[in-house]
Formats: C-alpha cells, structure tokens, sequence
C-alpha cells in the first residue's frame, strides 16, 4: 500500500476531530486497535422487513463482517433506503436514483476504504450499484439470494409470473378464485428475491457475469448456507480489493456491460436490465446506448427459467448456475477485469452442467436468437424494447390497429368491458407511464389482457407503452418508448384506429399515420398535468432523462471523486 488509506481522514488523526470520531464509535465496543489504519469496510444494507426480498440481508452481513475481521479488516454495518418492489406506491423505481443518492453521500460522508453492497430486490441492487460508482471505492455486491421455489398441490409455482397465468386462468374461468388466493402462501416459502428469472435474479446474475461479485452469487438460495459463505468470502476479498486499490471504476467496463448485455440474452433476463444498466453506465463513464444492446439480438435463450422456459432459479442453481451460461457464450464473451483480481474466464473454466433441460448448450439452444431487441421508428425515435424469448412468436411481427387507454385509469376502468372495441389482432396502446408521466416508468406495460379475449382462449395481444413490465413478466410486450408521450414523444399522438407495425426482426415500430396528420394532432394536443408539485417527486420529474438514458437524474449522471477535506465541527 503505498497511499494512504481513506480512513485515515477521518480517525487517523491525533487531535480533537479524529478524537471525537474513534470516542464516539467505541460507544459500541469496538477497541483502539479497530482504528490503528487498517481497512474501513462500510456494509451497505437495504435489510427491511418492508423489503421482504431482502429480509436475510441482515445475517449475510453478519457472514461479511466474519470475513473483514479475519481479513484483517474493520467491518461497520450502516443502513440506506430500501426498496420493496411488491410493496412501494407508486413504483419503487421511482426512488431508484433516491437510494442511489443515499448511497453515494453515505459512502462519501463516512470514513471508509471499500464496501460491500447488500442487495437483492430489483430496485435496490441497480440503486446501490450506482451510487457506489459515482463515489468509487473498491466495491463488491452480495445479494440476497432467490427463495425456494414455490410449491401448490404438487406443482411448482414461480413468483409473478405465476401470479400473472394463474389470475388469467380465474379470468378465463378456468381456476376458482379460493384455489387462486390459496397459492398465495405457497409461492412464497423462505427469504429471498423472486424465484423466477425476474429482475432481482437477472441483476444479481448480471452483477456475477460482470465480475462485481464472487461466483454463484447470482443463483445460490437466499437460505442455502453456502451463501452466507459466499458472504465471508466477499467480507475477505473486500480487504484484498482495498489492499489493491481494485475500484469499481476498474471492473465497470465497456467490455463487462457488453458481457452483462450478451449474458442478459442467454438467461432470459429481465427487460428492466435495459435501463439498469444503462443508468450504470452513465455513472462511471462507460458510453453505452441502446445500440449496444443489439449485440444480443444474435444470442440464444440457453436458461429454461420463467418467464421465458419452465423452471425456477433453485433449478438454475442446481444445474451449475451462471458460470455455465458464461461457459456456453464464452466464445461470445469480452476479455473483463472483475473483482477477483482476475479475467471474467476465472469464473467459468471449469464450470459444469449437471442439467441441460435446465441450462441448455449453445449449440441446442432452448429457443434461436432470443435476446432483447431494439425497435426504432417514428413512434420511438430514441428506441422501444421487445423480449422475444417471453412473447409469442406469430405477434411479433405484427400490424393492426391500435385502441388507445390514456391513462392507466382508463384502462383499468375498461380493460374488462364486455363491449370493449377489440380482438385478438387489436394492438394495446398505453400512454403517460413514462418515467415523467407516471412518474416513475412503473411495471404495467404488459397491460392484462381484455377479460373477453381471455374468455376466447386468447393469452397473448401486442401491447405498447412508455412503461417497464416486471422481469417476471411474459408476453409480446413493446416497452420503454423513448421519447414518452408525457415528455411529448410520439406516442402521446395515437389515436384509437391508428395502425402500428411491429417487425422484431426488423428493429421496426412504425405509427402509419401520415406526417401532417401528426403535425395537426400535436398542434391540438396540451401536456398533462404534473401529478407532483413538491418534495422529491417533483425533483424526479424536473431531472429525469428518458428511457434510452437510463432514467437517472440528469445531475447525477457521472461520478465525483474528489477527498472530503471540511471537518464537521
Ligand atoms: Fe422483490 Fe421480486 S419483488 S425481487
């Protein structure tokens, strides 16, 4: 170590400052010799019981702090806002950039050298992941682990998008609704993030695949107790990265989200990895557009979990886990840095498949060029997005008319008319559920589908928004329409009998209206009034970029790595 620790601004020094910080903390028992110059690890827990994926976060940082102590290290444990997906009004991504700002200033304000970043439901792992970057230390991701798969009269049942199939049954008529709220307790059985691939598990996946946490991160079992080893080990290899001055900085490549887009493809992943990934980007500088992401347009779907496959994440993890999917793409996969000190190839060489109905070879895929596609056109002028692994191959290529909801309260009010205008070719079209609209880009792009198609056997229509849809998802979904119709985009334009087309294959999403008909419509049209005026909501809708940017705040884009030098008193 040649440089001086971080810490050593703040209880390095022998006077009334670094006095008043190492007196107050020895208010919790911990000795001089905790404050002697060794490695400060913050542990960032988002452990909330509002967050119940996240509920195990708080034994798995007891795992990490074994793990600094042994290392030679100082572990000190400090809470930042949670974000409980199922639980959170209006959406939780809209607070997305607000822990990423509680993250990044709790980092910067406190004395520590590196830290580990406590995860698991989908909001808060992005959260973390960003605000750790704008400030970027040495930076390594747990996550809380998937739950046991869920199980209802012998069958097994996948968080959300079981809940999405099961509840179209009872619409069709085809479950009684007791049966319906009796698989409630059974989906969800232990701790941890969604069992499907959802969000939480694509992002924990991906955090494993661009080298930001140890291997098996991705799919081990929130209560299988090889993750609270992984814990330890991380808690260890947090105080090497320090020793080493590994920075987040050096494993947030241009080469590692290339491999988190091409691995995103291969699992399966969650849509909502699009502007994850590129708000990420855009804290540490990595110039990633959506272009970038048609490099998995070519990859196939190898993982045969829900929403795209059958099977559950313990199955996933059962059968080798990510480092066999790394394995499978290898030859597909950039040369990265990871947190190990090593090549991104150190995490799958001798990587083994012991289930291929599970994880299928590159050769025999479970499904040809499955990644997620990047369609642009006069409704989406700086992209949409479509997941052709979860929606159903005869609609995506597509073109029909369209009936309009302008507001999810009008589709929520009319979706299940029996008189609804519509049928199995009527293309959905929701507006204002954009990042500024809603606010927050909320998960109700995959509008339900309308009560008397369901009746008719129907399961699937094309559907188009400004909105996200869950990661647990399914179904020929366009999403993220950039610019939204809020911030005056096209797509605030569509009237009910407009005619869409839809090509996947073509990265095509075309509005067949003529051009000065549209020059007529926005002439007419006024923006919808702001849903917030105050408070942190009306920052968000004041700063927020658009989908194709990440939907971060405009001001936090980048990171600041200048010292704290200002003493608090
Ligand atoms: Fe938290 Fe799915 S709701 S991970």
């Amino acid at each position: 170590m040649s440089k001086e620790r971080r810490n050593r601004g703040w209880y390095g020094m022998i006077d009334k400052d670094g006095f008043i910080r190492r007196s107050w903390m020895k208010n919790q028992g911990f000795p001089d010799h905790a404050f002697d110059g060794r490695p400060v690890i913050g542990i960032c827990n988002t452990w909330s019981e509002l967050t119940p994926c996240n509920s195990g976060l708080r034994e798995l940082a007891e795992g990490v702090k074994r793990g600094v102590w042994e290392a030679g290290g100082f572990p000190v444990e400090f809470p930042v806002m949670s974000l409980g997906e199922t639980q959170m009004k209006p959406t939780a991504m809209l607070f997305r950039n607000l822990l990423a700002m509680d993250v990044e200033e709790s980092i910067r304000a406190y004395g520590m050298d590196g830290v580990v970043l406590l995860g698991g439901c989908d909001k808060t792992t992005p959260g973390q992941l960003m605000g750790a970057a704008s400030v970027d230390l040495p930076s390594i991701v747990v996550s809380a682990g998937p739950m046991l798969n869920g199980k209802w009269k012998g069958r097994d049942l996948g968080s959300g998008t079981d809940v999405r199939k099961l509840a179209m049954d009872v619409k069709a008529g085809d479950m009684s609704l007791q049966d319906f709220m009796a698989t409630e307790s059974g989906m969800s059985r232990s701790k941890g993030v969604c069992m499907t691939m959802g969000t939480a598990s694509t992002m924990a996946s991906l955090s494993e695949a661009m080298g930001l946490s140890l291997p098996m991160n991705g799919t081990l079992p929130a209560v299988d107790a090889r993750r609270l080893t992984l814990a330890h080990m991380t808690g260890k290899r947090i105080v090497e990265m320090v020793e080493e001055d590994l920075k987040l900085s050096d494993v947030l490549t241009k080469e590692s989200f290339d491999n988190a887009i091409l691995t995103n493809a291969a699992l399966g992943g969650s849509t909502n990895a699009v502007v994850h990934l590129l708000a990420l980007a855009g804290r540490v500088g990595v110039d990633l557009t959506m272009d970038d992401f048609e490099i998995g347009g070519e990859i196939p779907l190898l993982v045969n979990c829900m929403p795209s496959g059958q099977y559950l994440m313990e199955d996933f993890c059962y059968a080798g886990g990510v480092s066999v999917v790394l394995k499978e793409i290898a030859h597909k996969l950039r040369s990265a840095n990871t947190v190990m000190g090593k090549d991104i190839a150190h995490y799958y060489d001798e990587a083994e498949c012991y289930n291929r109905d599970v994880i299928f070879a590159y050769d025999q895929p479970l499904k040809p060029a499955a990644g997620l596609r990047v369609l642009r056109g006069n409704l989406a002028p700086n992209g949409a997005i479509v997941k052709p692994s979860a929606a159903s191959d005869h609609l995506l290529e597509h073109e029909d008319e369209v009936y309009v909801f302008e507001t999810i309260e009008e589709l929520k009010a009319n979706i299940d008319r029996d008189d609804l205008p519509v049928d199995e070719n009527t293309i959905l079209v929701l507006k204002n559920c954009g990042p500024k609209g809603y606010p927050g880009m909320p998960e109700v792009g995959d509008m339900p589908v309308p009560a008397k198609l369901v009746k008719k056997g129907v399961r699937d229509i094309v559907r188009v928004s400004d909105a996200r849809m869950s990661g647990t998802a399914f179904g020929t979904v366009v999403l993220h329409v950039a610019p939204e119709a809020t911030a005056g985009g096209p797509l605030a334009l569509v009237k009910t009998g407009d005619r869409i087309k839809l090509s996947a294959s073509e990265g095509v999403l075309e509005l067949l209206v003529d051009q000065v008909e549209l020059d007529k419509r926005r002439a007419e049209g006024s923006p919808p009034e702001p849903h917030y005026t105050r408070g942190y909501a009306k920052m968000y809708v004041d700063h927020v970029l658009q989908a194709d940017k990440g939907a971060d705040l405009d001001f936090l884009v980048g990171k600041d790595t200048r010292p704290v030098t200002r003493e608090s008193h």
